[in-house]
């Protein structure tokens, strides 16, 4: 039966707690601690509007969610070793990746860029003291970062071959950070154990899609993770997926 602040929805979601303001959800990092330390514990984020796109369709993605979404993804940033986000999202929005809106340290910035088209400059090379790795099959690193070079399968970086490259380079807790190709090559790789999508109350109507995973063709088919809800002040909600365990219940 649920709680106080919490509803079942058929089983879909366990939990749908209201979030107050200077509060982070409760319980909501505990997985990053247990992590496993024989292999990367993965998290992958995307803020989407109602309609699930990331961006408009000329790219800008920022302000689609509120400050207490953004809060929340400086909090995962600031529970993980890396960040990492493709080439895209370097040229779309030339982001920072640091953590400034909560207390903690910088991860590593980690781009996947397979041709070296980032450029020399870019916000994401701040000598913050962060370590920063590019990962091409071609390209060279700018100053200051690694190099990190792997080989092209199908013309693309296997995503399990950059997390196993990230972690023998010890790096243990990735957060894909986007954009929607780069995450979704994750989860259909089957890389992903959390997925946080920041889902704000805006309706764009056009634009790119958050995600974009190979094709079911049934319903029988599609991910059911085990998901729980919370509402955040301003109106976005965090859906957080475990994407390593099922509910089944959920199905009809
Ligand atoms: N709302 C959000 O949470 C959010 C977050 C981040 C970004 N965004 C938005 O998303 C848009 C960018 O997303 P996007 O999907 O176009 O691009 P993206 O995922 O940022 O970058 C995709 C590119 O990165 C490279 N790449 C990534 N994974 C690779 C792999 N496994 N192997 C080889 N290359 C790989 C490829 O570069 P090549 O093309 O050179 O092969 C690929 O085309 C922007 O508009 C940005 O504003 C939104």
């Amino acid at each position: 039966m649920a709680g106080p602040g919490e509803t079942e929805q058929n089983g879909a979601l366990a939990n749908t707690r209201a979030v107050y303001p200077g509060e982070g959800p409760a319980g909501i990092f505990d997985p990053f601690p247990a992590a496993p330390d024989d292999r990367p514990f993965v998290i992958a984020q995307l803020g989407l509007s109602l309609d699930g796109r990331i961006a408009t369709p000329t790219g800008e993605s920022l302000g689609i969610n509120g400050t207490a979404a953004l809060d929340h993804l400086h909090r995962i940033r600031a529970h993980v070793d890396a960040v990492v986000v493709g080439v895209g999202t370097i040229e779309a929005d030339n982001p920072r990746l640091n953590v400034r809106r909560t207390q903690g340290r910088n991860p590593a910035r980690v781009v996947i860029d397979p041709t070296g088209r980032a450029g020399p400059s870019g916000q994401w090379l701040a000598a913050d003291g962060a370590r920063l790795m590019l990962v091409t099959a071609t390209g060279a690193a700018p100053p200051r970062a690694e190099t990190v070079t792997l080989t092209l399968e199908n013309g693309r970086i296997p995503p399990r071959a950059i997390l196993d490259a990230l972690f023998a380079r010890g790096l243990r807790r990735i957060l894909i950070e986007g954009g929607a190709r780069t995450v979704s090559a994750f989860i259909d790789a089957g890389c992903v154990d959390r997925l946080h999508l920041l889902m704000a109350p805006v309706i764009l109507g056009s634009g790119k899609a958050g995600l974009d995973l190979a094709p079911i063709s049934a319903i029988s088919g599609a991910m059911r993770p085990k998901t729980k809800a919370y509402l955040l002040p301003g109106g976005d909600v965090i859906f957080d997926c475990d994407l390593r365990h099922s509910d089944a219940g959920a199905a009809l």
